[in-house]
């Protein structure tokens, strides 16, 4: 059998594996979803969703893989021999390549941002001129590919070289010192005039604004910010010691998930609400309203510098483990062919992703089903692809692996594991798949025809 390279230490899973989770989707994505689907309700729904269905599947796929030990395709294969089940991995790989190709787009402008940050060109701009020269970045057709290329050209490089070794070191310094940048956004931001208007739009749900969209991002977007669906979580586990307990893993990775996301939203809307923006603005939202607001801080431009970079290294450690996943597949443990298939694999990539970065600019008038490629493409993994993932996983667990393997798996490391086993097994059986399929049959309409 083959024996995986493990983690050197428990927190270093934890790190690699929150890393994988913390990054584009909590920081950038999720103020910018709760912003257009109703603030408060967004942010409730999305904390049941992540609570009750994403976290019973993350320790789904991390026993699939610690009980295994094997990549994305094998391990399904191991469990499921003579099945098709492994197709549950394939269609992860297909999806982290969708999804990698736009993630890298944004990755882009951070880099993009970091560069004119250290010109100058982002010093003590109004809130109207940042939101043009955000604008201005992203329509340039130079420089979106060339960010997209760098970030996606650094990626690449990472994962070539092989999967713990600078990841683990680095992340124990950078993830504390996001925390403690994004506590003084939010002192700041929460210190502005007006803002409380902005507190109230994030914290205070209002059941009036839920529709089915409501729900079915907030579903989509909980799936993103943990990786799951994806069968990432399968991977980065098939290196974890058996001595770790996969419950208490899995519920740290998904608290400190759920508390960047809420420390993203109380640094932004405060402001967005201060500032008289739109809350509503999409994927420009957080480019738009931070630097402002660091500009209203002494100093302020070294912070944005040092936001930025942690930023960047957010989205680097989630794109890490999107090219990881494919590359593990077909390197198998050779170090020789994993330098050439992070290569060929993350330039395919950054081709596929060409069209999206050219979306905010010349190519913004094709339109997919009334979106723009970015906004498809994105829509096309979180709300289609990850919850199909997150089905067929929440199938496949209580179905193919023997209930006496589940309980060693979920409680060897610690006691905790026994005490929820029954808990989490309900879920994963019976909550995690009927209200993945109810919430699409109340987008399709179904209800609504029921009710008329
Ligand atoms: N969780 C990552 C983020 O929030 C995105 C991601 C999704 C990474 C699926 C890997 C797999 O940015």
């Amino acid at each position: 059998m083959e024996q995986k390279e493990q983690w050197s230490s428990k927190l270093g899973f934890i790190l690699a594996a929150a890393g994988s989770a913390i990054g584009l989707g909590a920081i950038w994505k999720f103020p910018y979803v709760a912003g257009t689907s109703g603030g408060g309700i967004f942010l409730l729904i999305f904390i049941l969703f992540t609570l009750l269905v994403g976290l019973p599947l993350l320790i789904g796929e991390f026993i699939i893989g610690r009980s295994t030990q094997k990549d994305a395709i094998e391990s399904y294969k191991e469990l499921a021999p003579n099945s098709s089940w492994h197709f549950i991995g394939r269609l992860g790989i297909f999806t982290c390549f969708i999804l990698l190709s736009f993630y890298s787009v944004v990755g882009g402008w951070i880099l993009i941002y970091i560069y004119k940050g250290f010109t100058g060109a982002l010093n003590g701009l109004t809130e109207v001129q940042y939101g043009t020269l955000f604008g201005e970045t992203i329509s340039s057709p130079f420089l979106s590919i060339f960010g997209q290329f760098l970030f996606m050209a650094i990626t690449i490089y990472v994962v070539s070289r092989g999967v713990t070794a600078g990841i683990e070191k680095a992340s124990q310094f950078m993830m504390p010192a996001l925390f403690i940048l994004f506590l003084l956004i939010i002192i700041r931001s929460l210190t502005l005039e007006g803002s409380m208007k902005g507190l109230e739009f994030f914290l205070n749900p209002d059941l009036s604004k839920i529709t089915s969209d409501t729900i079915l991002f907030a579903m989509g977007q909980s799936f993103f910010t943990l990786s799951v669906g994806v069968s990432v979580m399968v991977t980065y586990s098939s290196y974890l010691s058996k001595k770790e307990s996969i419950p208490q893993s899995a519920i740290s990775i998904v608290v400190m998930n759920i508390l960047v996301a809420v420390l993203a939203g109380l640094a932004i809307f405060p402001a967005v609400f201060s500032f008289g923006l739109k809350p509503d603005a999409g994927p420009v939202l957080l480019f738009n309203v931070l630097p402002t607001v660091f500009n209203q801080i002494p100093f302020g431009i070294v912070f944005l510098l040092a936001f930025l970079i942690l930023f960047l290294f957010a989205a680097l450690t989630s794109a890490f483990s999107m090219l990881e996943i494919i590359v593990a597949v077909l390197a198998k443990g050779d170090d020789s062919k994993r330098m050439k298939y992070s290569w060929i694999i993350g330039l395919l990539i950054f081709v596929v992703g060409v069209p999206s970065a050219l979306s905010y600019g010349v190519w913004s008038d094709v339109l997919i089903f009334k979106k723009s490629i970015f906004d498809a493409a994105d829509y096309l993994v979180s709300n289609l692809l990850l919850p199909l993932g997150a089905l067929l996983i929440a199938i496949f667990v209580p179905m193919k692996i023997s209930k006496e393997r589940l309980v060693e798996e979920i409680s060897s490391g610690s006691s905790v594991g026994k005490k929820i086993f029954a808990t989490w097994f309900l879920l994963i059986k019976y909550l995690v798949p009927v209200v993945i399929v109810i919430v699409y049959l109340d987008v399709l309409g179904v209800f609504d025809y029921f009710l008329k």
